[in-house]
């Protein structure tokens, strides 16, 4: 590296404080990295895992994106997974949710105080038999159907569709805002409407742990606060093992019991959240500060 690069790491030259580029977050984030140990995973959950990864491999096709994964989450905990782009994030919970290719290592869940193997179930079997319901990161609901039809489509591994409209009842209950909507389009939603019907969908199936990626992503400031209260209610009231990824990595820690730091498909740090967000490093490279 060049004098000059280093005196403006985000290979900005101009006068004026540089903005770290993605190539340099992933390098220094890379230089931070140490290995992280099972047992302080375990210790952060500090009783059995809800859901846990061994040595996990998994990718694409040919490419490989995650090299040995480790995760630990406990009932009714929320871990955020934050890191540079392109880190594999999206991809863990692809691949808790079967979405990837698997080469090796185990994904487990807890069921009645047993270990239930997932690793090689469809995604289909995980929201019908395991509880596992991913969030997708943006544009998931139908634009043209209404909004209680894409609540019906949530409940469609259901045997029936009477089922299915029940279960969407008891969603329009909860939620106020989204049964005053029930017969408009999708597409008049709000951001922030739109975000809490993407929610409402996957718990028509009753999940026991929600995959949400980017929760905040492209929403105004306003719509960012209502929808963390919304996945701190369903942990914390409804006992919801919630794992999420995002960009904004401030808030997602905040709302976090604990955090992970993914580099190049590997855990380069893991802690309580809020001993990351008082990390400097970590406050530097993804907190903005
Ligand atoms: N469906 C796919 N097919 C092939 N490669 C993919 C696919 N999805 C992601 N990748 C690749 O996997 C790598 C990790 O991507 P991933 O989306 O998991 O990163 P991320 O940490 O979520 O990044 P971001 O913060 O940008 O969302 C990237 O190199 C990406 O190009
Ligand atoms: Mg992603």
């Amino acid at each position: 590296m060049t004098a000059l690069e280093q005196a403006a790491p985000g290979g900005y030259h101009g006068g004026v404080a540089p903005a770290i580029s993605v190539e340099e977050v992933a390098r220094q984030a890379q230089a931070l990295a140490r290995d992280v140990g099972i047992d302080e995973l375990d210790a952060l959950v500090g009783h059995q895992p809800h859901l846990r990864i061994d040595n996990l491999h998994a990718g694409y096709g040919q490419m490989e994106i995650l090299h040995g994964l480790n995760l630990r989450v406990g009932r009714q905990q929320s871990l955020c997974l934050i890191g540079p782009n392109g880190a594999g994030k999206s991809t863990v919970l692809h691949s808790i949710f079967g979405f990837t290719d698997i080469y090796s290592g185990r994904i487990c869940i807890e069921r009645d105080g047993t270990q239930m193997d997932v690793t090689r179930m469809s995604s289909n079997q995980k929201l019908r038999s395991s509880g596992i319901a991913y969030i997708l990161q943006d544009k998931s609901v139908f634009p043209g159907m209404t909004v209680e039809e894409n609540l019906w489509m949530g409940g469609y591994l259901m045997p029936h569709t009477t089922e299915a409209k029940l279960a969407a009842e008891k969603v329009f209950d909860r939620y106020p805002r989204l049964a005053a909507r029930r017969k408009h389009p999708a597409k008049v939603l709000s951001g922030g409407e739109r975000r809490l019907l993407e929610i409402s969908r996957a718990l028509v199936m009753d999940p026991q742990i929600l995959l949400v990626d980017e929760p905040s992503i492209g929403l105004e400031p306003r719509f960012i606060d209502a929808v963390f209260e919304i996945l701190a209610e369903l942990q914390h009231k409804d006992g919801k093992t919630v794992v999420i990824v995002e960009q904004n990595a401030k808030k997602g820690l905040e709302f976090a019991d604990i955090g992970y730091v993914l580099v190049s498909g590997k855990l380069a740090l893991a802690g309580r959240a809020d001993d990351l967000l008082a990390n400097p490093d970590v406050s530097r490279l993804f907190l903005g500060g």
